[in-house]
C-alpha cells in the first residue's frame, strides 16, 4: 500500500533525527566503550514505554549543519510502571554540549516533573557549554539550575555520569540527590587537567581529577560507583524502588516474602565481649532488613558511617549506622555531611529513617577542629532533630558524649529509641572518664595499672550500661539482639501514621 508522503516525510525526518550525529560519530561511540543516548534510555525504561518529545528541537547558530534533537534526547516513560522523566545527552551531536534548544529542552522536562510530582533522571554526556551558542548556553545552564533548586525536596532528582561532566555543567548533578559514575569512562571536574597544569602546575589525568574513583572515595560527589553502564542504568531503577514519585507520595510498599517475626539469634552473639574489638555492621543491617537486602548509598566515602536503603516488611526506610570496623565508627567531618544529607533526603521524602549507634564520640584532632567539625557535625545533629519522619534507633554498644546525642537519640525527636543489653551510654568511655575523676588516686597508687582496671570496670559497671539511661526514659527499651527486626517493623507500623509539623517559618538555616 502506498504510504502517504506526508507520513513518509514524518517517518524519514524521525529516522534521521534518531542517528543523531550521524553514523560514523556513533561508530566513535561506541569505540570509547559507551553507548548511545537512546540505548541508555531503553535499558533504563520499562521496555516500550519511552515517548520522546521535542525530537525537532534543533540549535541556534545558523552556520551549523541542522542536526534534530540538539544534542540531547527529552521524554518520559515508566520505570517498574512507576512514570519518570528523563533526559539523555548525545555525545554524537556536538559533543552532547548545550545550547539554548538543549537546555529548554531540558528545563521543558523539569516543569513536566514539577507539575505530574514524578521523578527525573539526567543522563550525563556532555562536553559543556556549546561554545558557538556563547552567553545562551549560560543561560540555559543557569535555567536547568534553577529548577534543580526549585524540584529539590519535591520530585527525586537522579544524575547519572556516562561521559565528561565538566566546567559549570557539574553544579546540576550536584544539586540533585543522587549522583551515580560508571568507573574509567565518566568523569566530572570543574576545571580540567590542562587548566589545573596552568594554574596550579599540577599535572593529572582526567580520571585521577575527577573519574568514579575519586568522587566516589574522596570527594563525595558521586553517591555509587557503577562497574559499566548497564549496571549504572539498573542501579537507578534499583534507587528509584525504594522513593516515592514525590513529596506528598509515600514511598512503594511492598509485599514482603520475610517473616517480619523472623528473630535472628546470630545477632545475640555479635558484639565483642572486648568492647575495643569491631564488628561488622553491614552485618547486624543484613540480618535485620528484608531478604538481607541493603542498597547502600555513598558505599566507598566516609566508610565509618553506613547509610542507604531497605525495606522492613515491604516499607521502605532509610538507614543511618555508624560502622565500628572502620575507624572505630567515629564521626569526622566526611561522616556527618555524608549521614546529614541522606538523613535530609529520607525527611524530604517521607522515609522513615532506622539508625543503629556504636559510636565512641566525634574525631578528636587540629585537622578536624580546624577543617570544621563543629560546622559539620552540627549539619547531622540538625538534620536528625529537624526531620519529623519516624524514626527509630537501636544502639548496639556505644553513645558516647555528644554523638550519643546527635544519633537520633530520643531528645532529638527520636519516636523509638532501644538499646542492645551490651550498650554504654555515657558522657566518655570509661578510660577518659577515670582518668579525670581519679587523676589523684592514680598518680599516688602503688600499683596504677591494677587499680586503673579495677576502676574502669567499676566505671563500666555503674554508668556504662543502657540501664542508667533506660531509667530515665531516654531509652523506651532494652531489647535481645535476636528481636530486632520484628520490634523494628512494629515500631514503624506505630508510627506510620505520624504527624509532626516544625514550627512555621521560610525556611531552616540549617548549617551548611
Ligand atoms: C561545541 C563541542 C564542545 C563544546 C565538544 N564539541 N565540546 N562543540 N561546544 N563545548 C564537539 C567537538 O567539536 C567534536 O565535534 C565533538 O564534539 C566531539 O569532541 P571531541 O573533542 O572530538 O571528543 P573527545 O576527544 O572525546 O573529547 C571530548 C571533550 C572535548 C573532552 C569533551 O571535546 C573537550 O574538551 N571539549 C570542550 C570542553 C569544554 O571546555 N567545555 C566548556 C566547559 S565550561 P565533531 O564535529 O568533530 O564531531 C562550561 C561552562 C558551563 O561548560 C557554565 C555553566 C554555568
Amino acid at each position: 500500500m502506498m504510504v502517504d508522503p506526508k507520513i513518509q516525510r514524518l517517518r524519514e525526518l524521525k529516522a534521521q533525527a534518531s542517528l543523531g550525529g550521524g553514523e560514523a560519530r556513533i561508530a566513535a561511540q561506541k569505540d570509547k566503550g559507551k553507548l548511545t543516548a537512546r540505548e541508555r534510555i531503553d535499558l533504563l525504561l520499562d521496555e516500550g514505554s519511552f515517548r520522546e518529545v521535542d525530537l525537532y528541537v534543533s540549535h541556534a547558530t545558523s552556520e551549523e549543519e541542522r542536526i534534530y534533537g540538539d544534542g540531547v534526547v527529552t521524554g518520559y516513560g515508566t520505570i517498574e510502571q512507576r512514570p519518570v522523566y528523563v533526559f539523555s545527552q548525545d555525545f554524537t551531536v556536538f559533543g552532547g554540549s548545550l545550547g539554548l534548544g538543549h537546555a529548554s529542552k531540558i528545563v521543558k522536562l523539569q516543569e513536566l516533573a514539577m507539575q505530574n510530582g514524578a521523578p527525573i533522571i539526567g543522563l550525563n554526556d556532555s562536553g559543556g557549554a556549546r561554545i558557538q551558542e556563547g552567553v545562551h548556553s549560560l543561560a540555559g545552564y543557569a535555567d536547568i539550575f534553577l529548577r534543580n533548586v526549585l524540584l529539590s525536596g519535591v520530585v527525586p532528582q537522579i544524575s547519572c555520569i556516562l561521559g565528561p561532566c565538566a566546567g559549570g555543567a557539574v553544579y546540576s548533578p550536584a544539586i540533585t540527590d543522587f549522583t551515580l559514575m560508571v568507573r574509567d569512562t565518566s568523569y566530572m571536574f570543574v576545571t580540567g587537567p590542562d587548566v589545573v597544569k596552568t594554574v596550579t602546575h599540577e599535572e593529572i589525568t582526567a580520571e585521577e581529577l575527577g573519574g568514579a574513583a575519586v568522587h566516589n572515595e574522596k570527594s563525595g560527589v558521586a553517591h555509587f560507583a557503577a562497574e559499566s553502564e548497564e549496571h549504572a542504568l539498573y542501579m537507578i531503577r534499583t534507587l528509584l524502588g525504594f522513593l516515592p514519585g514525590n513529596n506528598m507520595e509515600e514511598p512503594p510498599l511492598l509485599e514482603s516474602s520475610d517473616d517480619p517475626l523472623r528473630t535472628e539469634e546470630s545477632l545475640d552473639a555479635i558484639i565483642p565481649d572486648n568492647p575495643n574489638k569491631p564488628y561488622d555492621m553491614h552485618e547486624v543491617i543484613q540480618a535485620v532488613v528484608d531478604n538481607g537486602f541493603f542498597l547502600e548509598v555513598h558505599e566507598h566515602f566516609a566508610r565509618n558511617i553506613l547509610v542507604g536503603f531497605a525495606r522492613l516488611n515491604g516499607r521502605s526506610v532509610g538507614i543511618v549506622a555508624n560502622q565500628p570496623q572502620v575507624m572505630a565508627g567515629v564521626l569526622d567531618i566526611d561522616a556527618s555531611s555524608k549521614a546529614a544529607r541522606f538523613v535530609r533526603f529520607c525527611d524530604c521524602f517521607n522515609i522513615p529513617i532506622v539508625t543503629f549507634v556504636d559510636v565512641p564520640g566525634f574525631l578528636p584532632g587540629v585537622g578536624q577542629e580546624h577543617g570544621g567539625i563543629i560546622r559539620h557535625g552540627a549539619k547531622l545533629l540538625f538534620a536528625f532533630a529537624d526531620a519529623t519522619v519516624p524514626k527509630v534507633t537501636v544502639i548496639t554498644r556505644k553513645a558516647y558524649g555528644g554523638a550519643y546525642d546527635v544519633m537520633s537519640s530520643k531528645h532529638i525527636r527520636g519516636d523509638m529509641n532501644f538499646a542492645w543489653p551490651a550498650a554504654e551510654i555515657a558522657v566518655m568511655g570509661p578510660e577518659g572518664a577515670i582518668n579525670i575523676l581519679k587523676r589523684k588516686e592514680l598518680a599516688v597508687a602503688v600499683d596504677p595499672t591494677a587499680l586503673r582496671a579495677d576502676l574502669v570496670a567499676e566505671y563500666r559497671d555503674r554508668y556504662a550500661n543502657p540501664y542508667v539511661a533506660a531509667g530515665w526514659g531516654y531509652l523506651d527499651d532494652v531489647i535481645e539482639p535476636s528481636q530486632t527486626r520484628p520490634r523494628l517493623i512494629n515500631a514503624l507500623e506505630m508510627f506510620k501514621n505520624k504527624r509532626v509539623e516544625n514550627p512555621p517559618k521560610k525556611h531552616t538555616n540549617m548549617p551548611i
